[in-house]
């Protein structure tokens, strides 16, 4: 009996895959910095059961029109706006991501990027590597506090309710605001939930991890950095549409706001000349969010343990 035929789309490591070669067959794209080329992604979905994918592929109707014997497509991230969910619906295509096993991880590197912004973490490196630092001055490199100060979190999910843990833990007031109220994050974190426009008036850093949708696409437009405080430093670790990329250069460039820290761009990669990576007062990571071996590892883990699942008649742990 023939195997189904599951395609990775980037190379991931092979003993990861073991476990699985009994029941199927697989084939990955040879590269893991670089992801599969378009009509290759293409034609392997024209022949594959299942697909393991990445957030940089793009798994659309025309991708799906022609997906004809897929079963699953497991999606490597919890955001899942690379795939076109509904249609891939009607075609009985299970989708499944990976959420709760990359929480901790996306807070510590949200809270990370947060603290490295506000204390000027990286340029305070560039500092000291580019051999500057020839004296001590009392507001050298001087930052921003975060203990005690209020943070403004737009998007209350699990990642939310982690990083209003780690908050909690600096002494910070936790502002939030989400489609629906936390009751549970309310009591046990003192989180107040407001309007998304106090929110963005009263918060000392606002932080963006609202998962990106048709409601949320450049969610913070000029409007909203209008409405922020000038000393105010923006976190985005959702995606990078649910930004204005020209309004926030213009709120960071005029100091309408103080500083931002962002993990993710509209589109990525994004070049060492993009006009935010130029800004002093801007950091810029990779979308690196989850990007810990150990939560990586978990990730794969669990899209193989869905497609399995999938094959084995059952209900995915994670579909959406
Ligand atoms: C996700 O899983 O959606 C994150 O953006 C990855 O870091």
């Amino acid at each position: 009996m023939t195997k189904p035929y599951i395609y990775i789309t980037r190379k991931i490591p092979e003993e990861i895959i073991n476990p699985y070669l009994e029941q199927f067959d697989f084939k990955m794209w040879e590269k893991a910095d670089e992801p599969v080329p378009r009509d290759i992604l293409l034609e392997e979905a024209k022949q594959a059961d299942g697909l393991l994918c990445m957030l940089s592929d793009n798994i659309d109707e025309e991708l799906l029109n022609e997906a004809c014997s897929l079963k699953i497509v497991a999606n490597l991230a919890v955001g899942y706006d690379n795939i076109d969910v509904e249609q891939a619906k009607e075609r009985g295509i299970t989708v499944t991501n990976t959420p709760d096993v990359l929480t901790e991880t996306t807070a510590d590197l949200t809270f990370a990027l947060l603290m490295a912004t506000a204390r000027r973490i990286v340029e305070a490196d560039a500092y000291v590597q580019k051999d500057l630092w020839k004296n001590w001055a009392p507001y050298l490199l001087a930052g921003s506090d975060i203990h005690h100060k209020t943070i403004g979190i737009v998007g209350m999910g699990r990642i939310g309710e982690a990083v209003a843990r780690r908050a909690k833990g600096f002494g910070m007031s936790i502002l939030y605001h989400n489609r629906s109220r936390h009751i549970e994050a309310e009591k046990e974190l003192q989180a107040t939930y407001t309007d998304f426009d106090e929110l963005l008036a009263a918060s000392d850093f606002v932080v963006s991890l609202v998962p990106l949708t048709k409601d949320t696409n450049q969610l913070f437009d000029r409007d909203a950095f209008d409405k922020m405080k000038s000393s105010s430093i923006f976190i985005n670790a959702s995606r990078g549409a649910t930004v204005d990329e020209d309004a926030l250069y213009e709120a960071l460039q005029t100091n309408q706001i103080k500083a931002a820290g962002l993990d993710v761009f509209t589109e990525e990669p994004i070049g060492a000349n993009h006009p935010l990576v130029q800004l002093d007062n801007t950091v810029c990571l990779p979308h690196i969010g989850s990007s810990s071996e150990q939560t990586r590892t978990d990730m794969i883990n669990l899209c193989l343990d869905n497609i399995a699942a999938v094959f084995r008649g059952e209900a995915p742990k994670t579909a959406l």
